[in-house]
C-alpha cells in the first residue's frame, strides 16, 4: 500500500514535496502498518472467542488506533503502544511472529485468559516492553531464561510455570514489581538486590532455602505457601537445607564433649584406682623385703581400715612420725607380756622406739585417750620411759615409748632375756 503511494507521488512532477514525504513516509506508514499486520496475524492464529473483532475492513491503517479493541497507539498515532486483551477468551499458545513484531510495544496484557504453552521468544526480546501481564493463564513451560531488559512489571502469577527463580534476574535493573505467586517454581531465591523493586510476590510455589537479605524487607505474605522457605519475614529456618549445617555442628559438638567427658571420667577413675592399689601395694611390698618387717606390718597393719583408726596421737615434744613410718620401720620382737607384745622399731632417721601392742583391752576410745593423757603426763618424769604416742582403733591399741638400750625393768628384775639385744 505504501509502495503504491510512493510510486504515485514519484510519477507526479512535484519533486520537492516528494523528497519531503519520502523522508517521512517510512516512519509513518511502514511501522503502523506492520503493527496492524502483526495484530491481524495474532487474531488469525490464536484461538479466541467472539469478543475479538479486529478486521481489515476499509484498509485504513490509522483505524487500528481508534477502533480496535485493546489497542492504544502513541500520541502521534504512529505506533502501537499497548495491547490489552484481558479475559476475552484467548486460549492455546501465543503464536510467534505476531505480537513479538510490535517493536514499539510498551504494555502487553493477556491476563485472565486460557493461554498455555510457553511465551514466544520474540515477545521476550521486545526492546521497549515495560509491562508484561500474563497472570491467570495456563502457561506450563519453564520460566523464560531472559526478559526484556527494560521491564518494570512482570506478572506471571496464577499459571503453571515451572523451573527456578527467573534466571538473569539481576539484569532486570528497572523492575519495580515481580509477581510469581501460584506457580510451581522451585529452587532457592538468589541474593540479588534490585534497588527499584517495590513489590514482590512469590507466594505459593515450591521455593526452598532461606530468604536472602535483599528480600527480607517484603512482607510475610510475599513468601507464604512455600513450605521449605524460611528466615525473615517467615519462620525461623529449620528447613532440611539449613539443618545439616547447624544441626550437624551442634550434634557433633555435644557428642564430642560428651565423649571427652566420659574419657576424662574414665581416666580419672583408673588413675584413682591405680593410685590406691599402688599405694597399698607399696605399703605391703616395701616391708616385705625383710621378714621381720613383714611380720610387723602383718601384726600392726592388718585389720586397720578406717583412715581415722590409723591416726597416731603424738605427745608434744616427741618425735615426728606417723603410723605409716611405724609400718615401714624395721622391727624386732622384744617380748610378750600379760598386757601384750613389745617390739623394737627403728624409724627412718634410725631412732629406735618401743611399740607395745596391747591385747584384750576393751575400753572406749574416749576412756583410752584419757588414760593415755595421764600416762603421757607421768612419762614426763626422767626415770620413767616417756610415752611418745599411741594409736587407738577398734582392733589395735598401740603405745609407742622411748627405747632404752638397757632393756626393760622387767628384764633387769627377772634377768630374763627376750632378745639378743639384751646382753645381761
Ligand atoms: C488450566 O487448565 C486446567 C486443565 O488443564 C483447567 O481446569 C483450568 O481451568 C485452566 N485454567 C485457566 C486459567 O485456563
Ligand atoms: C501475594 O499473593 C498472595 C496470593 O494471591 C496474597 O494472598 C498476598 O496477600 C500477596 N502478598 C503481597 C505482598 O502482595
Amino acid at each position: 500500500m505504501c509502495e503504491k503511494l510512493v510510486m504515485k507521488l514519484c510519477s507526479s512532477q512535484l519533486i520537492l514535496p516528494v523528497v519531503v514525504i519520502l523522508s517521512i513516509l517510512p516512519l509513518v506508514c511502514a511501522d503502523l502498518n506492520s503493527d496492524k499486520i502483526a495484530l491481524l496475524a495474532f487474531s488469525a492464529n490464536v484461538t479466541h472467542g467472539p469478543k475479538l473483532k479486529w478486521s481489515n475492513v476499509n484498509g485504513n491503517a490509522t483505524n487500528i488506533c481508534t477502533s480496535w479493541m485493546g489497542i492504544t497507539c502513541t500520541s502521534d498515532g504512529t505506533r502501537v503502544l499497548m495491547v490489552r486483551l484481558p479475559a476475552i477468551g484467548l486460549s492455546g499458545p501465543i503464536p510467534s511472529n505476531t505480537l513479538g513484531q510490535l517493536d514499539a510495544l510498551r504494555v502487553l496484557s493477556l491476563r485472565s485468559n486460557h493461554l498455555s504453552g510457553s511465551i514466544p521468544s520474540d515477545i521476550l526480546s521486545l526492546p521497549s516492553l515495560r509491562s508484561l501481564f500474563l497472570q491467570e493463564n495456563n502457561f506450563t513451560s519453564n520460566i523464560p531464561a531472559s526478559f526484556p531488559k527494560r521491564l518494570h512489571i512482570l506478572d506471571l502469577s496464577f499459571n503453571l510455570f515451572t523451573g527456578n527463580f527467573p534466571p538473569n534476574f539481576q539484569d532486570l535493573t528497572r523492575l519495580t514489581g515481580l509477581y510469581l505467586q501460584y506457580n510451581s517454581l522451585s529452587g532457592p531465591i538468589p541474593n540479588v538486590t534490585i534497588s527499584n523493586l517495590k513489590h514482590v510476590n512469590i507466594s505459593y510455589n515450591h521455593f526452598i532455602g532461606s530468604i536472602p537479605l535483599s528480600f527480607q524487607t517484603f512482607p510475610n505474605s510475599s513468601f507464604i505457601g512455600n513450605p521449605f522457605l524460611c528466615g525473615l519475614p517467615l519462620k525461623f529456618c529449620v528447613s532440611k537445607k539449613k539443618f545439616p549445617l547447624w544441626g550437624i555442628i551442634g550434634i557433633a559438638l555435644v557428642g564430642s564433649i560428651s565423649v571427652l567427658l566420659l574419657v576424662v571420667a574414665f581416666v580419672f577413675c583408673c588413675l584413682k584406682k591405680k593410685e590406691s592399689t599402688d599405694s597399698s601395694r607399696v605399703q605391703k611390698r616395701k616391708p616385705s623385703t625383710d621378714e621381720r618387717d613383714k611380720k610387723f606390718v602383718e601384726e600392726f597393719g592388718s585389720g586397720v581400715h578406717d583412715p581415722d583408726d590409723k591416726k597416731l596421737v603424738l605427745f608434744e615434744g616427741s618425735y615426728n612420725f606417723d603410723h605409716e613410718d611405724l609400718l615401714q620401720a624395721e622391727a624386732e620382737l622384744l617380748g610378750k607380756g600379760s598386757f601384750g607384745t613389745a617390739y623394737k622399731a627403728v624409724l627412718e632417721d634410725s631412732t629406735p622406739v618401743v611399740v607395745k601392742r596391747l591385747k584384750e583391752v576393751s575400753v572406749s576410745k574416749k576412756e583410752f585417750e584419757q588414760k593415755m593423757e595421764l600416762i603421757g603426763r607421768v612419762g614426763q618424769h626422767q626415770n620413767v620411759a616417756s610415752l611418745l604416742a599411741y594409736c587407738y582403733s577398734k582392733d589395735e591399741k598401740l603405745l609407742v615409748y622411748d627405747y632404752f638400750a638397757g632393756g626393760s625393768l622387767m628384764n633387769l628384775l627377772h634377768g630374763t632375756c627376750f632378745h639378743t639385744i639384751c646382753v645381761y
